[in-house]
């Protein structure tokens, strides 16, 4: 259990408060710096992209549920992939908070992004549901990482997928400061967390019996992982 380390030097609730403030800026102003974005975000007719068709492509089922993890308050996951039909929830620890900003500038989500935190996915979703459990950029907010990919694993269905898209090392990036207490990267091969005072985890190994990774960083060095659910043993 990572918690107790993440709270060594974490003020998760200041953390939280940066968090909104980003976001609150973000509705505000229609997107801040990514005003494409945010319109893309809102669009209920927008298509899937980016590493999401390497996800998508790989699902056999015509009718595709996903979840994303930290959607934060308006899901990066298009919503038309082909002739499927995506049927998609969005979970964060944030959205009560997301659903007052989202109300006081009268948006509507095309996706309503629901309160859950990813440490706790198992009580709110059902276990071996999901075709495609997504997590951008927020593993790395999370005080448990770990029990947050076992829990996305636990509610995807066998044969189905998990995908996790984090810059490499942005704890380190970003001087731990905040939520920002964990780095994901690759060494020879294996899918790595580390944190301060020298903790570190092969990720690859951990999962091997529930996961048959994919794994590659982008010329922007961002580290995509799509895990594919074996049986269990
Ligand atoms: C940088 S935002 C990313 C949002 C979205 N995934 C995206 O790519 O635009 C990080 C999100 O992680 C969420 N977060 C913080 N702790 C978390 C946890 N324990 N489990 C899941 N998400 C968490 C935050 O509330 C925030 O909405």
């Amino acid at each position: 259990m990572l918690t107790p380390i993440f709270y060594v030097t974490a003020n998760r609730k200041a953390g939280l408060r940066s968090e909104l403030a980003f976001w609150e800026k973000w509705i505000r102003t229609k997107g801040s710096e990514w005003p494409e974005d945010f319109k893309r975000r809102l669009d209920p007719h927008s298509a899937a992209a980016g590493y999401h068709l390497q996800v998508l492509e790989r699902i056999g089922a015509d009718t595709i549920h996903i979840l994303d993890v930290g959607a934060g308050p308006l899901t990066t996951i298009g919503k038309r992939y082909q002739e499927k039909t995506l049927i998609i929830k969005a979970c964060d620890p944030l959205a009560d908070e997301y659903k007052k900003i989202l109300d006081r500038y009268s948006i509507k989500a095309p996706v309503v992004t629901e309160k859950c935190d990813g440490e706790r996915l198992g009580e709110k979703y059902q276990s071996n549901y999901f075709d495609w459990v997504n997590a951008q950029n927020c593993v790395d907010h999370s005080s448990d990482p770990v029990k947050v990919i076992r829990e996305m694993i636990q509610i995807t269905k066998v044969g189905g997928f998990i995908s996790l898209c984090h810059e490499v090392n942005e704890a380190k990036l970003e001087a731990y400061r905040g939520l920002h207490q964990w780095n994901f990267y690759e060494s020879d091969g294996n899918f790595m967390v580390s944190g301060k005072y020298g903790y570190q985890l092969n990720l690859t190994d951990e999962f091997k019996k529930d996961l048959v990774l994919t794994m590659w960083i982008d010329q922007d060095n961002w580290i995509y992982v799509i895990g594919e659910k074996g049986e269990i043993q």
